[in-house]
């Protein structure tokens, strides 16, 4: 069932992005799904306080990885320049995928078919208020606290 959800600023993106970190485990890959400037990079700030990383979270211009430490490694990829999937090969993106930590995409259509492999999607899109938020793979309470 999916769970939309209305943030109407900036502080509530981090908020929403630390209930729904709380639920990642190893081997989780949430792929993120929104237009420019949706607020992808902000939910990842929250996710990455709920992983306990001290690290602030970057908004990658050039580089297509960070990764951060905390009480799970996270690695984040910003897949906006990839210009073809045999690129993921190169930045050893499935040698991540398979390592006990959270992985979280930005850009996720240029994983093509790969994107089967997500244990967690969600999509972030402008509105009059804010940004809405959906979810499908979450609790439907996930946010209740936000
Ligand atoms: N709920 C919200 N309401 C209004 N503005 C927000 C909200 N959440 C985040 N923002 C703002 O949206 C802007 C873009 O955020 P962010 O960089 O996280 O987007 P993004 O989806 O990662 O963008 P890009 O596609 O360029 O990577 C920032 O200025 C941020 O403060
Ligand atoms: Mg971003």
């Amino acid at each position: 069932m999916a769970v939309e959800q209305l943030l109407t600023d900036e502080e509530q993106t981090i908020s929403a992005g630390r209930c729904l970190g709380r639920l990642l485990s190893p081997g989780s890959l949430l792929l993120l799904e929104g237009e420019l400037g949706a607020g992808k990079t902000t939910l990842i700030r929250g996710i990455a306080a709920a992983l306990g990383v001290s690290q602030r979270v970057q908004s990658p211009t050039f580089d297509i990885l960070h990764e951060y430490d905390g009480r799970l490694p996270l690695f984040h990829f910003d897949l906006y320049r990839l210009v073809a999937p045999d690129q993921l090969f190169e930045i050893g993106f499935f040698d991540y995928i398979a390592r006990e930590g959270v992985t979280v995409v930005e850009w996720p259509d240029r994983l093509g078919e790969l994107a089967d492999a997500a244990t967690h999607r969600l999509l972030l899109e402008y509105h009059p208020r804010g940004r809405l938020l959906t979810t499908s793979d979450f609790p439907a309470d996930s946010m209740l606290k936000l």
